[in-house]
């Protein structure tokens, strides 16, 4: 198996548009070590994110990149590689960063970008997943992290776990109960990616430690 690149580096660059649960899910299993890893810089498109405030809270350096100063996608791609290269960053965390990350970043940080999205992914890709999960009548979703590549919600799948549905859900009772297994999932997933022995084959995460290929 080839040397792994994020192994070595287990700085953290965490982007934001919002709340910043799940950055705060990060931040406290950092604190209670059940993830190795530092987390060196938040990044937010959005001024007002609460999810600043959470990162400010805790000591951790915070920018606000608006790609409303760039005109485009491009543009605002490459400012983002460079606030995370100049902070040596090894693995960038979407967490509820409300753009399309693009070629510029995916070559800068090839599957060492990270997306959390709540649904059992290929099912119920993009916006509102949890109402389109309720809409469709399905029994069970939940919640999925994966590498991210060019195409939306689609990389390779590095955790999943299944969260049921029940009568009555809304798409936001749906939303906080996948929310709760989002917040142990994604530390999950980050601590697996950084403990390295890893390899995509295809579109499909390999990893000894992984469900689907305990046996590989
Ligand atoms: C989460 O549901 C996440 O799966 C999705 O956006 C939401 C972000 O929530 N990508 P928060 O900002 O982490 O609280």
């Amino acid at each position: 198996m080839s040397p792994d690149p994020v192994r070595s580096n287990r700085r953290l660059g965490l982007l934001i548009s919002g709340r910043g649960s799940n950055l705060q899910a990060l931040i406290d299993a950092i604190a209670d070590g059940r993830l190795d890893a530092t987390i060196a810089v938040v990044i937010s498109n959005r001024a007002n994110s609460a999810g600043l405030e959470r990162a400010r809270a805790a000591g951790i350096e915070t920018l606000c990149l608006s790609h409303r100063a760039f005109s485009t996608r491009e543009d605002y791609d490459r400012a983002l590689v460079k606030e995370l290269q100049a902070r040596d960053v090894g693995l960038v965390c979407l967490a509820g960063f409300m753009r399309l990350v693009g070629a510029p970043m995916i070559e800068a940080f090839p599957n060492r970008i990270l997306n959390i999205h709540p649904s059992l992914l290929p099912a119920f890709p993009g916006l509102e997943a949890q109402r389109q999960a309720v809409e469709h009548g399905v029994q069970v979703s939940g919640v999925t992290v994966h590498l991210v590549t060019a195409d939306l919600d689609d990389g390779p799948i590095v955790v999943q776990r299944a969260v049921p549905v029940v009568a009555g859900d809304t798409a936001e009772s749906l939303a906080a109960r996948i929310l709760e297994e989002e917040h142990r999932a994604y530390p999950d997933a980050v601590q697996l990616i950084l403990d390295g022995g890893w390899r995509v084959e295809g579109r499909r995460f390999v990893s000894a430690k992984s469900p689907t290929s305990a046996s590989t």
